[in-house]
């Protein structure tokens, strides 16, 4: 049966729209929902030019009730939901990166609302879904090595990233006998737009692999975690950063 699916922050011109064409070529049916109408509708427009289905949905992470709006929106338009994908996160996209004594209460607020806060309000609306309709689910969220290494100048980002991977070990223990899943796609340091603006070319030195990662790397594995493929993987992080957090201090 054909997969349906809400992707949040999928309109992004990196991983988010990389993981939406990614769905739409695996034959799912998208639901795109993102801040920016336009980048919502041209991520939905690129499925449907290559054969696919896809509707956009605009709306704000940072409000509980577009999130829920997002997913009720998604159910009616897609008859159903399958899988969520939450996309939408980051630090200097948001706040400034400065040094832990730096860092302003309201800037550790923004950091929480649009890393954490918005997944645990969409992982609660799509469980309510998933259990309504009594077919299971998956849910993958896109982390990021910060989550499990020192995060320099990005202390909140780190921290909220580490907080999705306790979400889907407790989604794990607590929905594994309901057929739902829920796992972490962790980044390290993709080419994108953000990305660009923060990290040094000189990284490019520390990653085994040698280069960047590409988006649409993240988004197959996103893609696969959220497949039957996946089905007895649940409360788990897979790592995709070229082999950086394996490597040890010698060459
Ligand atoms: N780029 C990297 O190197 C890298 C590394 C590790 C992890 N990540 C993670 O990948 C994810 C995507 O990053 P990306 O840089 O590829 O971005 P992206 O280009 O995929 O864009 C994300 C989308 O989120 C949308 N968005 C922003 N604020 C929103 C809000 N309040 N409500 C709804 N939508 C909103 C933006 O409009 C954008 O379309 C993030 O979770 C980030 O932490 C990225």
């Amino acid at each position: 049966m054909q997969k349906r699916v809400l992707v949040i922050g999928g309109g992004g011109g990196g991983i988010g729209r990389a993981t939406t064409g990614a769905f739409g070529n695996e034959g799912a049916a998208v639901m795109v929902a993102d801040l920016d109408p336009q980048r919502a509708a041209e991520a939905a427009d690129a499925v449907r030019a290559a054969g696919g289905t896809a509707y956009p949905i605009s709306g704000d992470v940072r409000s509980a009730a577009d999130i829920e709006a997002m997913v009720a929106g998604a159910v009616e338009k897609l008859g159903g939901l399958d899988v969520l994908v939450t996309v939408v996160g980051g630090q200097v996209a948001f706040v400034p990166a400065v040094k832990l004594h730096e860092m302003a209460d309201e800037d550790w607020d923004t950091i929480y609302e649009v890393n954490l806060r918005y997944v645990a309000r969409a992982v609660r609306a799509a469980l309510r879904v998933f259990l309504d309709q009594g077919t299971g689910g998956a849910i993958v969220s896109v982390g990021s090595v910060t989550g499990f290494m020192a995060a320099p100048e990005q202390a909140a980002y780190g921290v909220m990233k580490a907080g999705l991977l306790s979400l889907a070990r407790t989604v794990a223990a607590e929905y594994a006998r309901d057929g739902i899943r829920m796992n972490v796609a962790a980044a390290g340091a993709i080419a994108t737009a953000v990305a660009n603006g923060v990290v040094d070319a000189g990284v490019v030195e520390e990653i085994p692999v040698g280069r960047f990662g590409r988006s649409d790397e993240v988004a197959r594995a996103v893609v696969c975690l959220a497949s039957d493929a996946a089905s007895y993987i649940t409360g788990q992080q897979l790592v995709l950063d070229g082999g950086v957090s394996v490597r040890g201090p010698f060459e």
